[in-house]
């Protein structure tokens, strides 16, 4: 008999639960096709930015010159963005045509970080077809009189603002980065939410030391990147009424099987089908099919959260415990377990 991979995925059935998450693969339609015809599920496309279209309405109202010339900064700035080629109304058509052209849902997604006119594209992503819409709110709060608090309403408020213009399921892309997840994701979820997805991934800048500029290339995850989202999603598996998407150090079968054994709901990828191209998501497709096969799962449904923290034997692991455990548990030749004749040893 063969396994029944189907999922719920923000009120949607999808045929399985792996979805190439929001990254510039979704550009190109030949490569979507092919993502498609990989076994996708869904699709996320790129993100249409804040940025974006405040540039490009700024563009529109004659105010660039102004601002340009006001501000040294923003002329190093908008340049940059203009190196997208993709403004509001690009990205509209893509997703139309995008629309028309595969099977799959097509989720819109929207990058941004505060209240503004920018949240009308919500529903502008919503009239141009998307079966659902992702909100990605990357946020660094470097400003030290900003409160935990205050960062927190931020989103609260962001994400409130597009609930009330859009009716397609939502989702929010967050960073871990809050002092209490389990309650910022409730919160989330109160304030709309329909879905979680976790966690976005904060491109740390680095130095170079021949230069001395901030180097800000884009190094693509591993699966070791895994461990943060799979412990927040065991966590709140059960806890938040709200569908759950994995996102970060998803590339083989076995990172997408631990991730629905403690909850997700979807798996999320990008830098494995950028580094082994589209057609690796038909490779972790068929193992992930083989391994439920071997398990003897009769369907992905019934695997879903099986290891989630309320459900695993020992829900402590994932929390402070299992940091004791593992420091005091490390050898090495250098630590105390080693010098014979120690009373430790
Ligand atoms: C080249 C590239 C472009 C991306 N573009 C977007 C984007 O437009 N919007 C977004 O929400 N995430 C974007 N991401 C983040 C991915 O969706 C994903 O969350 C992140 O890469 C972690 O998953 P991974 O480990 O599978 O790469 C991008 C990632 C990469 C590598």
């Amino acid at each position: 008999m063969s396994v029944d991979l189907r999922t719920h995925y923000l009120g949607m059935e999808l045929a399985n639960p792996l979805v190439p998450s929001a990254s510039t693969l979704s550009s190109r339609t030949d490569t979507l096709r092919r993502l498609e015809g990989a076994g996708a599920a869904a699709i996320v496309l790129y993100s249409l930015f804040e940025e974006q279209i405040e540039h490009e309405e700024m563009q529109v109202h004659g105010l660039l010159e102004m601002s340009a010339e006001s501000n040294p900064e923003a002329r190093s700035y908008f340049p940059e963005l203009e190196d997208y080629n993709t403004g509001a109304d690009a990205y509209l058509r893509h997703l139309e045509a995008t629309k028309a052209e595969l099977q799959i849902p097509v989720i819109g997604s929207l990058n941004g970080i505060s209240v503004g006119g920018w949240t009308k594209y919500a529903k502008r992503i919503q009239d141009a077809g998307a079966d659902a819409l992702e909100l990605n709110i990357y946020f660094v709060a470097a400003d030290p009189d900003l409160t935990s608090a205050d960062v927190e309403q931020r989103y609260l408020d962001l994400l409130a603002a597009v609930r009330e213009s859009v009716s397609i399921p939502l989702a929010v892309k967050v960073g871990p980065y809050f002092s209490s997840m389990a309650n910022m994701a409730r919160r989330l979820v109160q304030a709309g939410a329909d879905g979680l997805v976790l966690f976005n991934r904060f491109l740390q800048p680095d130095l170079d030391l021949d230069t001395l500029k901030v180097d800000p290339t884009l190094h693509l995850s591993t699966p070791e990147e895994l461990r943060l989202p799979l412990r927040w999603i065991a966590i709140l598996r059960g806890r938040v009424d709200a569908s759950l998407a994995a996102t970060t150090g998803i590339h083989r079968a076995k990172d997408a099987l631990k991730m629905l054994l403690v909850g997700a709901d979807v798996t999320m990828m990008a830098s494995a089908l950028y580094r082994n191209g589209p057609e690796h998501l038909k490779a972790t497709l068929d193992g992930v099919r083989e391994w439920l096969e071997e398990h003897e799962y009769e369907s992905v449904e019934q695997m879903k959260g099986s290891v989630s923290q309320i459900a695993c034997e020992d829900p402590v692991a994932f929390e402070r415990s299992n940091y004791m455990h593992a420091l005091v548990n490390y050898i090495s030749p250098y630590d105390w377990r080693m010098v014979p004749g120690s009373p430790q040893a």
